[in-house]
């Protein structure tokens, strides 16, 4: 019997990197979307180890739904790979009670609320592993990503507590912090930015941070090194409490962990070319 893994968000991205990689390492994958229609290109992949499900994180009933059919296939649930995610970004003054409550609907209640679904299962079986796609972005903040940062720092916490809770059970629980990784995300931020550039406080600076962000994503490296992380976490007998994908941003992490902020804050003003912009009175 495979172990069987459910995945957020696997219609795009690194959701569906994941749920190819892991069903080719010979991982039962029961791979979910807010619409089944957009896995149909999924399920003849990975020797016909993926499942197409229905699921909304934002959505009780649709998680219940979801866990019904994979109950239906009798493949108790090793593992839950928290990956379903919405961007948030432009400035913090413009960022409405909607945009906040949308980022962490997804990016935290929906994580909270599948895990705490499949979580008496896992702590049945006495072993289970839960992988949360964080970001960078929890630790590294850049200007006008404060809503997403808020809510992947917001992750950090609760897979922390989580880890610590859940440890006596025999239930093992990773965050995986990707750079930026060339997905559909990134393209979907810089159109957000678009309606910033006219603004009458904020336009100058989005113009300068736009023009820096846009070149980030195409040349990131694509979503398998986060997939590769995922099944670390998943396969190892100690995983690592925290994986950054790819690896070589430890080194980022290290340095902001080292410099005073003040430091960090013209490292990265210089490095988006912030540095330049000058308020006008
Ligand atoms: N790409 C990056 O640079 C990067 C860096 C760090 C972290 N991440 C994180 O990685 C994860 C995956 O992002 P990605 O880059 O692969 O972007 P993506 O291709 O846009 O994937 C995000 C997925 O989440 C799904 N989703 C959104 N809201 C949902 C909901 N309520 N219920 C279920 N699924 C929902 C989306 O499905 P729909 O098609 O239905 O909208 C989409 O398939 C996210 O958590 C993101 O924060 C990405």
């Amino acid at each position: 019997m495979y172990n069987s893994v459910l995945i957020t968000g696997a219609a795009s991205g690194i959701g569906e990197a994941i749920a190819v990689h892991l069903a080719h390492q010979g991982f039962k994958v029961f791979a979910s979307a807010r619409s089944k229609d957009k896995l149909k290109s999924l399920t003849g992949l990975g020797g016909r180890r993926i499942s197409a499900l229905a699921l909304d994180v934002t959505d009780s009933a649709s998680i219940e739904a979801a866990l019904a059919e994979i109950a239906a296939e009798g493949a108790p649930l090793f593992g839950l790979v928290n990956n379903a995610g919405v961007p948030a970004i432009g400035p913090l003054e413009r960022a409405t009670p909607e945009d906040w409550r949308k980022a962490f609907e997804t990016n935290l209640f929906g994580l909270a609320a599948v895990t705490n679904a499949v979580l008496p299962q896992m702590r049945a079986a006495g072993r289970g592993r839960i992988v949360n796609i964080g970001s960078l972005t929890g630790r590294i903040v850049m200007p006008f990503q404060g809503v997403y940062a808020a809510s992947k720092h917001a992750v950090e916490g609760y897979t922390d507590a989580l880890r610590r809770e859940l440890a006596p059970f025999g239930v093992k629980v990773s965050l995986i912090r990707p750079g930026a990784i060339n997905t559909p995300f990134g393209a979907h931020e810089a159109e957000t930015l678009d309606q910033f550039e006219t603004d009458e406080i904020y336009g100058d600076q989005v113009k300068i941070f736009k023009a820096w962000f846009e070149k980030q994503h195409p040349t990131a490296p694509g979503p398998n090194v986060v997939a590769d992380a995922v099944h670390a976490a998943l396969i190892a007998d100690r995983p690592h409490s925290r994986y950054t994908a790819p690896a070589k941003m430890q080194g980022a992490l290290a340095l902001r962990n080292l410099l005073p902020s003040a430091m960090t804050d013209r490292i990265l003003a210089r490095v988006t070319g912030l540095n330049k912009f000058r308020k006008r009175r």
